[in-house]
């Protein structure tokens, strides 16, 4: 199924002059970019991306407590107030650089991109994701420091976060409709 899905390259990604690198990755498999552009997000922009949607909000405090109790480490903050705390990090690291929004078109766009990317946890990411090969981080770093995991990247969840998120950054002006060459080959009628 063709579908479109959102993706950002983060401040770190931005800063650390990894935007060509991190593109080159989804063009390379033969995913479409459809929508390109720079912004810099404003608190407003970075708080609608990250719309304190309650099942967001406790799935994140549930991913940490899983990841400190697979070192033997218990948290007592409710999975909701860990999902805000981590709401108010991002924000505060969303607006702190421009940042690349990508809207991105092919088969299972959704979860290819998501493969590509990698776990949340950028030491738990599997080597030749882009997180795996281009981030260290944990959720240990991250808390100590008080601040977002850095992983690179923001790639939608799934279908109604993408289309809600393409919305967020994207006008349908500036989604465009071109074929690559080898999609011939992909789609080719076969006899
Ligand atoms: N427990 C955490 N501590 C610090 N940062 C976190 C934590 N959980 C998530 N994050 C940050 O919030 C972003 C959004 O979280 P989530 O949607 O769960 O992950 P993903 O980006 O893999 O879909 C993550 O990419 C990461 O930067
Ligand atoms: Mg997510």
């Amino acid at each position: 199924m063709i579908e479109r899905t959102l993706v950002i390259i983060k401040p770190d990604g931005v800063l650390r002059g990894l935007i060509g690198t991190i593109i080159s990755r989804f063009e390379k498999c033969g995913l479409k970019i459809v929508g390109m552009k720079m912004a810099y997000p404003d608190e407003k922009l970075a708080g609608n991306h990250y719309v304190a949607d309650e099942e967001w909000l406790v799935g994140v405090g549930t991913k940490q407590k899983a990841a400190y109790e697979k070192k033997g480490v218990k948290i007592d903050k409710s999975e909701r107030d860990l999902g805000l705390q981590v709401r108010e990090y991002l924000i505060e690291y969303l607006t702190m650089s421009p940042v690349i929004a990508l809207c991105i078109q092919g088969h299972n766009a959704i979860a290819h991109v998501r493969k590509i990317v990698g776990t949340t946890s950028p030491q738990d990411a599997n080597p030749g994701t882009i997180r795996g090969d281009f981030s260290f981080d944990t959720y240990q770093l991250a808390d100590k420091s008080k601040r977002p995991i850095q992983n690179l990247i923001h790639a939608s969840g799934n279908k109604k976060d993408a289309d809600r998120e393409t919305k967020i950054w994207f006008t349908d002006k500036e989604i465009h409709d071109w074929q690559r060459i080898d999609e011939a080959l992909m789609y080719r009628k076969g006899k």
